[in-house]
């Protein structure tokens, strides 16, 4: 019941114990090659899931392929890649009605795909700034508009969104990051009010610092005021980024965080956001 709160390098071994039988169900990650996203879609096709990833590299799905297919539990279970720049607005029709030619209804989607860049508000070229709304919310906004018809017109689904502490809080040198990442929060909250009679439930997850690929590359350039603000909130592994957020979305929980800080800045800005439970309208 527990989910270990420790920095990477802790070996605790502290898990949540509850698992979930995702047999017969597909799940599509987007940002499924690398980092959080891969986590996820190796903890979903553990429970059972088709999986299916969606990113550009095409070396880098085939890596994630090998890896997803290692961990499946029955040999029935279908894993599926991708190669899609979602930051170009794509057509994305065609990939869903083939993915679900493939392996089955898509139940559950969650857009991870995303990057990030660290400066100063005023050495953050505008081109930055619109690199990061494209990916980061319109890839996200594109993928849902394609699986949401088939969603709706079954009465069922799971979508998930990865935001981020930063999708929460403005952070020193984060301004294109954060923008695009609490564009997320308003367009996933309305979104919400409008499938919630369709049996399709949203959750918006906001990930603090995670050992990733991704993280790795961030952290080349960062200005040394954020280095020093992100050092007190310290570094989680993807694999419990990953485990937290699939149990957030299968629990229907609207605002998904990771650890005692995420949690209480969760708390602290859920005022009127939607609550899964009567416990937690009592805490906002
Ligand atoms: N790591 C952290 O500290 C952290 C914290 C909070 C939130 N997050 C969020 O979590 C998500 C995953 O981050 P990560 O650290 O795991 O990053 P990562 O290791 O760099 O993985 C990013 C994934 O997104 C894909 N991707 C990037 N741009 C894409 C595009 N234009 N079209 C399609 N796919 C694209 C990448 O594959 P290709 O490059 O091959 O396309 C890769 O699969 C991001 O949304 C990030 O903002 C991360």
């Amino acid at each position: 019941m527990a989910i270990c709160l420790h920095r990477v390098t802790c070996d605790c071994d502290v898990r949540r114990k509850r698992t979930y039988d995702l047999k017969n169900e597909h799940c599509v990650v987007t940002g499924g090659s690398s980092g959080i996203g891969l986590a996820i879609a190796i903890q979903s096709a553990k429970m059972g899931a088709n999986v299916t990833i969606i990113a550009r590299s095409k070396a880098r799905l085939q890596a994630a392929k090998d890896d997803i297919s290692t961990v499946i539990k029955n040999s029935q279970q279908k894993v599926l890649t991708f190669s899609v720049d979602l930051s170009k607005d794509p057509n994305l029709k065609d990939i869903v009605k083939e993915a679900e030619d493939n392996s089955g209804p898509i139940t559950m989607l969650i857009n991870c795909a995303g990057t990030s860049i660290c400066h100063r508000f005023e050495e953050t070229p505008i081109e930055e700034f619109r690199r990061m709304l494209d990916i980061n919310f319109l890839g996200s906004i594109n993928m849902t508009q394609a699986v949401l018809p088939y969603m709706k017109e079954r009465n069922f689904g799971r979508i998930g969104f990865v935001s981020s502490i930063a999708g929460l809080v403005g952070i020193y040198g984060y301004s294109a990051y954060s923008g695009s990442k609490y564009a997320i929060l308003g367009a996933a909250e309305a979104l919400q009010m409008e499938v919630q009679s369709h049996n399709i439930s949203v959750t918006v997850s906001f990930p603090p610092d995670t050992d990733t690929p991704g993280y790795a590359e961030e952290l080349k350039d960062k200005p040394i005021e954020t280095v020093r603000i992100s050092e007190s909130a310290g570094l989680f592994s993807a694999k419990d980024v990953a485990i937290k957020t699939l149990d957030d979305i299968l629990n229907k929980k609207f605002m998904s965080s990771v650890g005692f800080e995420g949690l209480l800045l969760c708390y602290a800005f859920s005022c009127m956001k939607p609550s899964g439970s009567f416990l937690e309208v009592i805490i906002q």
